[in-house]
């Protein structure tokens, strides 16, 4: 067979123009190649077809229809190259953005915001506002208008997070409030009488941390001053608020207790199964916290209770080491 076999030279040349495409890295690139290969007036595929005419007429047939192959053949694999070249690059590094995406996991609310929104809801539909308190406190609103005196064991700063570097407004020391009860002292030094209140919110104290213990917890303090506000509402609210949150009948248990700020002041205990649960403490607003706020103890009374909210939350949901809520562990948190 001459080199002018025309099979040969075809096969030669789809041979070169395939080799010649794919190394076509650009658009500029691959019009290079078409130019060489495909080119009316001066490519490749124009020489070869000079050739066809010399070919004996018997052979005619078969070497057209091999030509028109090559060409088709050429034509289609420049046209597959061209849209290869001419995707995104993301696509060429291997990601494939056609696959379905990674399922968006929803988030949830922790088990504690939940307790807090429920206990919101509940408190809401008996009467009573949602009141803001700050988390760095004065003494005067942790503990002196709170009948708190100097001396008092409770204002110790090993039991208490001062704030070395900072100071109140009015110059002195601040700490992280111990407890919810300051904000009675806030609502009540800017609002008059009638007062329906709760505020749920963070307290800190230096405890050893345990299952049971943390340095930070969560509080529902309750304030209600108006009119002859009596010990049985009191206990009423709470009964009705360990029923509404657990969704089942409870009884609510008074022990005698003492708080500088409330008088009586007892510790609440709610029933559960054959025992008994202590879920805050409580009493009646102590004339000298009413005298405190510009409040006159003959024309008005109040009750007023702190309830851990966490406790609470531990309860209803079996958790038994409070060390969970904090531990932003999902294997724990998604199971609320
Ligand atoms: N502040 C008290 C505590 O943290 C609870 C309490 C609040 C008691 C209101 C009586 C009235 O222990």
């Amino acid at each position: 067979m001459s080199s002018t076999d025309p099979i040969t030279a075809l096969d030669a040349y789809e041979a070169d123009a395939l080799g010649a495409i794919s190394q076509a890295q650009s658009e500029a690139e691959l019009e290079a190649v078409r130019i060489q290969f495909l080119g009316k007036k001066k490519g490749r595929l124009r020489e070869l077809q000079s050739i066809l005419g010399k070919v004996e007429p018997d052979q005619r047939p078969v070497v057209g229809k091999k030509f028109n192959g090559v060409k088709t053949g050429v034509e289609g694999e420049l046209q597959k190259r061209r849209e290869q070249i001419s995707r995104p690059q993301a696509a060429l590094s291997g990601l494939d953005i056609t696959l379905p995406g990674k399922p968006i996991e929803l988030g949830r609310k922790h088990p504690l915001t939940q307790t807090i929104e429920e206990f919101k809801d509940i408190m809401g539909r008996l009467g009573f506002s949602v009141a803001e308190g700050q988390e760095i406190e004065d003494e005067r609103h942790n503990f002196e208008a709170l009948n708190i005196p100097l001396d008092h064991p409770a204002r110790d700063p090993l039991d208490n997070f001062y704030l070395a570097a900072a100071e109140s407004a009015a110059g002195g020391p601040v700490l992280l409030r111990s407890q919810t009860s300051p904000v009675q002292i806030r609502v009540m030094e800017t609002t008059p009488p009638p007062i329906r209140i709760v505020c749920l919110g963070r307290v800190y104290r230096p405890d050893t941390i345990d299952a049971t213990h943390s340095c930070m917890f969560h509080q529902m303090e309750g304030l209600m001053v108006g009119d002859s506000v009596t010990m049985a509402q009191l206990k009423t609210i709470l009964h009705l608020l360990a029923k509404a949150y657990l969704g089942h009948e409870v009884r609510v248990r008074f022990r005698p207790s003492f708080f500088p700020f409330t008088e009586p002041s007892v510790e609440a205990d709610m029933s559960w199964g054959d025992d008994w649960l202590e879920i805050g403490g409580a009493g009646m607003v102590d004339p000298n916290v009413l005298r405190a706020v510009g409040y006159d103890p003959d024309e008005v009374s109040g009750f007023a209770f702190g309830l851990g909210i966490d406790r609470f939350c531990m309860q209803r949901y079996n958790v038994t080491d409070i060390r969970r809520f904090v531990e932003n562990d999902v294997r724990f948190l998604r199971q609320f």
